[in-house]
């Protein structure tokens, strides 16, 4: 359904002496129909970079992205907009993707108004029903973003995610910012609407146990790329990173010495001198690791 093969994304920085953060490093990745893909990883690994790129919201620095058969990163700016809105995001922060000067009811009706889509018989009604859908009261409609719970207000954003009948949304840790008490309805409707609506989700969270209960295939990132993928990863981790993410093994902090390796090299308690070349990604039984400890030599 939505693919993306070999993505890199390189942020220049530095005025004079031009630095390059490498935030995704030739990632190939793959999201089915209908299916949650969670992507774990900690803080700067590239997560939310890698999902907007899926959403042409971050342009690659090279690398393509396929989504129903078509090559975003070649679309023009007319083609790729009408497709956005078969994609959405919906951000940690709910209050980024709402403006504060509008009524709720005009930020859920902007998708129709953008792309023309309703009447105002139409529209109307429509937002109505999508207001039901998300589980809130129709009289929320009247008040401002300020004026709402963190919860109502990520429920808004949803509603007006799912306006335009998107097929894949990325959630971009959608409940990291709300109430423990909240954060599970919030999740568990998420996970409705994707069967109502037969939609794809990309999960990006660094909550483990919320990838293991949300996730068809987990994938883990590591410095820009992704270590280990697949069903079960959180059960049975095959990479060093995966394990020591879990606590099961212990980093080990050593010198840095590595810049062309395994990127985890200096870390690992399982390097040896193969692991000074940079792995490559290796498939058995639905798993991908990248990794030396599973590659034949
Ligand atoms: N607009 C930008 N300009 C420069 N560097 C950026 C930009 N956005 C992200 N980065 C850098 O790219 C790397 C990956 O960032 P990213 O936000 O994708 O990580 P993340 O896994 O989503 O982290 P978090 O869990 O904290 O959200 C980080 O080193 C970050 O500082
Ligand atoms: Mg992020």
């Amino acid at each position: 359904m939505i693919k993306g093969i070999n993505l890199s994304k390189i942020y220049e920085s530095g005025f004079i002496s031009k630095k390059g953060i490498v935030a995704v490093d030739g990632v190939d990745i793959e999201i089915r129909e209908q299916e949650t893909l969670a992507l774990v990883g900690e803080s700067g690994s590239g997560k939310s970079t890698l999902g907007r790129i899926l959403l042409l919201l971050t342009k690659p620095t090279s690398g393509k992205v396929i989504f129903d058969r078509v090559d975003l990163t070649r679309l023009r700016n007319r083609k790729l907009r009408d497709l956005r809105r078969k994609m959405q995001i919906i951000p940690q922060h709910p209050e980024d993707a709402l403006d504060p000067r509008w009524k709720l009811y005009d930020s859920i009706a902007e998708p129709f108004r953008i792309h023309k889509i309703a009447g105002k018989d139409d529209e109307e009604e429509t937002v109505h029903k999508l207001i039901e859908l998300v589980g809130l009261d129709q009289e929320l409609l009247r008040r401002y973003p300020h004026e709402v719970s963190g919860g109502e207000l990520q429920r808004v954003v949803i509603a007006r995610a799912i306006a335009l009948n998107p097929k894949f949304i990325v959630c971009d840790e959608p409940t990291s910012m709300l109430d423990v008490s909240v954060q599970a309805s919030v999740v568990n409707l998420l996970m409705d609407l994707q069967r109502k609506l037969s939609m794809s989700y990309l999960f990006i969270t660094h909550d483990l146990e919320l990838a293991d209960i949300v996730a068809d295939r987990i994938a883990v990132m590591y410095a820009g790329q992704i270590v280990e993928e697949g069903i079960g990863v959180l059960k049975d981790p095959l990479h060093p990173y995966t394990q020591t993410l879990l606590g099961i093994t212990t980093p080990i902090s050593r010198e840095a010495i590595t810049p062309r390796g395994c990127k985890f090299y200096n870390l690992c308690p399982e390097r040896s001198s193969k692991c000074l070349n940079a792995p490559k990604t290796v498939e058995m039984s639905g798993r991908r690791v990248k990794c030396h400890l599973y590659m034949e030599h």
